[in-house]
C-alpha cells in the first residue's frame, strides 16, 4: 500500500457549510496545530453533490475548495444508513430533510426527516430491525489534484420519539451500541470519542499526521 501524503501544520479549508459538522471537525482538529478556515468564511460556493457514493461526494467538495482557495481542503460526506431500509437514506440523508418552507424559507427540517425514517420503519411493522449506522467519509484534497480518503462508521439503533438537544441532524434518534442515551443526549466529548466522524478522523490522523 502506498503511503498517504502528510498534512503540514497551517491553514486547512474545511469544505463544509454545515455548522454541526464544522463544530465537530474543529474540535477534532484542535490538538494538531491546524488552522481550520471554513469554506463559508472564504465565500467559496457549495458544489452540487452529484455523486452516488459518500466518497464521490466528499471528493467533489474537497477538490472544489482546494481549487477555489488554492489550499489543502478537508471535506466530510456523511449520512445515516438504516439496515431495514436497505441502507437508505444513505448518501441522500440531507435530501430527506429538504423542506419547501422552514422558518420562513427553503431549508432543512430535521424533525420531518427523522419522522420520514420512522414512518418507513413503522410500515414494516413493530418487529422491524431498528439497527442503523452513521457513515462519515473524509476527503483531503490538495490544489495539485492529489487526494486521500478515509471512512468511519458508528453502529446503533433508532429510537422514537427523538431525545436530546445536543449534536445535530439525526442525533436525537440514534442510540449508539452500549449506551442508553442518544447522540443528542451524550456529552459532545463522548460523541467525539466514538462517532463515525471520530472513527474516520482517527484513520486520517494515523495516515497523514507525523
Ligand atoms: P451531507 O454530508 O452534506 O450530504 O449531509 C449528511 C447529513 O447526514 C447531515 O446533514 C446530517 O443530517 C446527517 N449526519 C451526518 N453526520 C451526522 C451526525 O454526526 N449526527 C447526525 N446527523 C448526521
Amino acid at each position: 500500500m502506498t503511503k498517504a501524503r502528510k498534512l503540514s501544520p497551517g491553514k486547512l479549508i474545511i469544505a463544509s457549510h454545515n455548522q454541526g459538522k464544522l463544530r465537530e471537525i474543529r474540535a477534532l482538529l484542535t490538538p494538531f496545530g491546524i488552522e481550520p478556515v471554513s469554506a463559508g468564511e472564504l465565500n467559496l460556493p457549495e458544489p452540487e453533490e452529484t455523486g452516488t457514493t459518500f466518497a464521490e461526494n466528499a471528493l467533489i467538495k474537497a477538490h472544489a475548495s482546494a481549487q477555489g482557495a488554492d489550499c489543502v481542503a478537508l471535506s466530510d460526506d456523511s449520512g445515516l444508513c438504516v439496515n431495514a431500509l436497505n441502507g437508505a437514506p444513505g448518501v441522500y440523508t440531507a435530501d430527506w430533510a429538504e423542506a419547501d418552507i422552514y422558518e420562513g424559507g427553503p431549508g432543512r427540517d430535521w424533525y420531518m426527516a427523522m419522522g420520514k425514517v420512522e414512518g418507513k420503519l413503522a410500515e414494516l411493522g413493530p418487529e422491524t430491525d431498528r439497527s442503523a449506522y452513521f457513515v462519515c467519509t473524509l476527503a483531503l484534497a490538495w490544489p495539485d489534484g492529489h487526494s486521500e480518503i478515509f471512512e468511519g462508521r458508528a453502529h446503533g439503533n433508532l429510537v422514537w420519539p427523538p431525545r436530546g438537544k445536543l449534536g445535530f441532524g439525526y442525533d436525537p434518534v440514534f442510540q449508539p451500541i452500549g449506551f442508553e442515551q442518544t447522540f443528542a443526549q451524550l456529552d459532545p466529548q463522548k460523541k467525539h470519542e466514538m462517532s463515525h466522524r471520530a472513527n474516520a478522523f482517527n484513520k486520517l490522523v494515523e495516515a497523514c499526521f507525523d
